[in-house]
This record gives structure tokens, sequence and C-alpha cells, in this order.
């Protein structure tokens, strides 16, 4: 059985990014700058963007955060987002999700500018995506997709079948991977809540990806021998054996399926760090694309 190892993965991608970050900067004094808007309070986003600035710093890459009220009017975030539009010194931004309940996220998603979406949530990328034209992928299946080709996982082919399908990661999980490229070309099922027989189907999976967003939700019986299982979740349990308190699961039950599974992602060190790494990737693609470098 083989682990795939994507927090050591992702450290090798960030060095190539730290590389390419310091030619840049010999080359035209100049480095990648990512801007993250963050509104309102919410912890968990709080952390999502501080480990984004983190990231950033840790190979050299630029960044600011724009920090908003949770009160703030929905023309008052479109106007952030259309200063940061037209900084040519941003190349890539990013607004944190959630938004507060009275701002819609997809007039706010619409408003930023297409190249600067590192994201890849702009309904323009997410339409150039689904065409297999170059555009910036969303950070969770661009992880996966560079696990799947780092470790030579075969998708050709396979089945695939993809539990969950958000915008964020299962609708574009399965649209990669049935995309005539490699890795890609599999046959893919996309499960979700009205899907019939979801074990049966599950178990019929060479590649599994769970991204259904329920603590080990995928247990062995729904695995078939050999089958490749990514695990998208993360959730945070109460333990007392760990001096945190808590400890990290996925949406898979890693101790049984990995007997089954040829190979499987951890939670955590799976899919979290390449989701981290990917960002990173996007933001330095979208510095490229501002001085035509690609
Ligand atoms: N909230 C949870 N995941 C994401 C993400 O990938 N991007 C943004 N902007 N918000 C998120």
């Amino acid at each position: 059985m083989i682990l795939i190892n994507g927090k050591e993965t992702a450290e090798k991608i960030r060095q190539e990014i730290k590389a390419e970050v310091a030619g840049f900067l010999d080359t035209y004094d100049a480095a990648p700058h990512l801007a993250a808007i963050l509104v309102g309070d919410d912890p968990a986003s709080d952390t999502y963007v501080s480990h984004k600035e983190k990231d950033c710093k840790s190979v050299g890459i630029t960044s600011s955060i724009y920090r908003l009220s949770t009160k703030i009017t929905e023309k008052e975030l479109l106007n952030t987002v259309d200063f940061i539009n037209s900084d040519d010194d941003i190349h890539g931004m990013i607004v944190q999700l959630p938004l507060p309940e009275h701002i819609n996220v997809d007039r706010v998603i619409s408003h930023i500018n297409p190249k600067k979406d590192v994201d890849g949530f702009h309904p323009v990328n997410v339409g150039k995506m689904a065409l297999g034209y170059p555009t910036y992928l969303p950070a969770t299946p661009y992880g996966i997709m560079e696990l799947l080709k780092r470790y030579k996982i075969e998708t050709a082919g396979k089945h695939c079948v993809v539990i969950g399908r958000s915008n964020i990661v299962g609708t574009p999980m399965s649209i990669l991977l049935s995309r005539k490229s490699n890795p890609g070309n599999a046959t893919v099922t996309i499960c979700h809540s009205h899907t019939q027989n979801l074990k049966d189907i599950a178990a019929t999976a060479d590649i599994l990806i769970a991204a259904i967003g329920k603590p080990e939700f995928v247990t062995a019986d729904m695995v078939k021998k050999g089958a490749v299982i990514i695990d998208v979740g993360i959730h945070r349990i109460p333990s007392d054996k760990t001096k945190t308190g808590f400890r990290l699961i996925g949406d898979v039950k890693f101790d049984e399926v990995s007997k089954v599974a040829s190979a499987i992602t951890p939670v955590p060190g799976g899919v979290g760090p390449m989701t981290r790494v990917a960002l990173l990737l996007n933001t330095l693609t979208a510095f490229k694309n501002s001085r035509s470098l690609i």
C-alpha cells in the first residue's frame, strides 16, 4: 500500500516555486503578489487566510490582506475588488468564502478580473477549465491532479468515482478527470445527495475521491480491493490522546480502508498541503500571464 504523501510533495513544489520567484526577482526585480479579501471575523476563514499569507512568504510571493467588516455593503466590497483589479502590481486575488449572508457571492466572484482569479472560481475560468483551455484551476482539484501526476497514478480508462458535487471540489474534479489530458481520460461518475446505491457505485471505483464533508463516511465495504483513495475531507474531532485535545480525520475511515486500497492520502498530510500549494502555483501563473511569459 502506497501512502500518498501530500506534505512532502507540496514541499517539493514549494521549493520549485521559490526558485522561480527568485529568478523573477533577479530578472525583473519583481515578485508575484497575491491579495486576499477577508470579510468578517470567522475564525476558520481567519486561519485559512493566515495560512495563505504564511505560504506566500515561504516562497517569496508578496501578499496583502484586505480585512473588511462583516457589516460592509456589497457595493463597498465590489469597490475593493475593483481597486485590486486595477492595481497592476497585484497579480492574483482571492475573496475568502463564505461571505456574510447579505452579500451575493456570485456577483462578487464575477466582479473579479478573470486574469487575477487565482481561485479559478470566475465563470469565465470555470468555462475555460471545462473546455480544456489553459486557466487557473480550483486549488483542491489542482492539488489532487498534481498528486496523481507525480505519483504516476494511471487515470486513463479508469473508473473514477467522485463523492460530492460542490463548485469548489467535486464538480471541477469530475471535469478534470474526464478531460482529454494526463492525468485525465477517465470514466467519471459523480455521486451526490440524490444518488441511489452510492455504496455500490463507490465499490466499482478504481479511483475514489471522497469530498462529501462527512467524517469517515467511506468505509472498507465501499472500496474495491486495490483502489486508489483520495480523501478531501478534514474534520476536527475531540481526542483525549493528543495534547491539543483534538485530532483531524477525513471523509474516509483510514484504518480499515488503507487495508483494502493500493494507495491512499492520509489526513492530515494528504490533500490539504496540496490545496495550499496549488494557490501558490496559480499566483505564479498569474504573474507570468501579467508579463506575457506564457
Ligand atoms: N473557503 C474555503 N475554501 C476556499 C477557497 O479555496 N477559496 C476561497 N476564496 N475561499 C474558500
